[in-house]
């Protein structure tokens, strides 16, 4: 086991796109999530000041908050930090490796920058020049060949961020699919941080991935229906 087992483990809410607005992610941080995420914003529009962009990002109480990003043009990451100021709730920065629309794909965004390590590591480098904290939340490569060459170990292990959110399932997967959480173990093994995600619900899963030497779990859909999940798995 990881030295992740000695630590409280960490259950955080996911960055949910029209649902984890500043008062949502309060109410689950009331109720037992230690930390949340703004939902995705583009750097490219935080860069040029977009309103709607830099409202997505705002973080206007105490709630521990990661702000998320999604972008692979370090100029204007660049940009966009020369210009930011964090607020009380601020607790860093957290890149999105994840989403799977064709559009994001086609740029090279989201899922398909699982397999672009040496940008990555660019960007949480920069970041982390600036003083701020990075993390990751990522899907296991664009499709079922990445996964099996281990796309996702590889930014792993490459990778220099403060924790990574391995959401179990392939882009080429919907949220239908089935979870895989065969994959964290070798994920653990790597040393790093690294926090589940997918379909967790029950104070049985959150028991077997502590088990397992994970740093945290990340709640999605399950807190949408019901803030209190987080206080049922804490108390398991
Ligand atoms: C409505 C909706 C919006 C989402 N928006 C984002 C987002 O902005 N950024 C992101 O990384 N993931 C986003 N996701 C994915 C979730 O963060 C999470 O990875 C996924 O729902 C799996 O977790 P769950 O099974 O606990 O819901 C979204 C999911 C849903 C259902």
């Amino acid at each position: 086991m990881s030295d992740a087992g000695n630590m409280k483990f960490q259950l955080m809410l996911a960055p949910m796109e029209g649902a984890t607005g500043s008062a949502f992610r309060a109410l689950c941080h009331k109720n037992g999530a230690d930390l949340t995420f703004t939902e995705i914003a583009r750097v490219s529009n935080l860069a040029r000041a977009k309103k709607g962009e830099l409202e997505k990002i705002a973080i206007p109480d105490a709630t521990p908050t990661q702000i998320q990003l999604a972008g692979a043009k370090l100029p204007e990451y660049e940009k966009f930090l020369a210009s930011f100021k964090p607020t009380a709730g601020f607790r860093g920065f957290n890149l999105n490796l994840g989403c799977s629309s064709p559009d994001f794909l086609r740029q090279g965004l989201g899922a398909a920058m699982v397999k672009r390590v040496s940008r990555v590591n660019e960007i949480v480098s920069l970041i982390s020049k600036h003083g701020y904290e990075c993390s990751i939340k990522m899907r296991l490569g664009a499709d079922n060949y990445e996964k099996q060459k281990g796309a996702y170990l590889n930014l792993i292990s490459a990778v220099d961020a403060s924790f990574f959110v391995v959401h179990a399932r392939t882009a080429k997967q919907t949220l239908s699919d089935k979870a895989d959480f065969s994959v964290y173990e070798k994920c653990v093994a790597t040393g790093k941080k690294i926090v589940a995600n997918g379909d967790i619900k029950t104070k049985e899963q959150v028991a077997a991935l502590r088990q397992q030497g994970l740093y945290g779990a990340m709640v999605g859909r399950a807190a949408m229906g019901n803030p209190k999940v987080f206080k049922v798995l804490h108390e398991g």
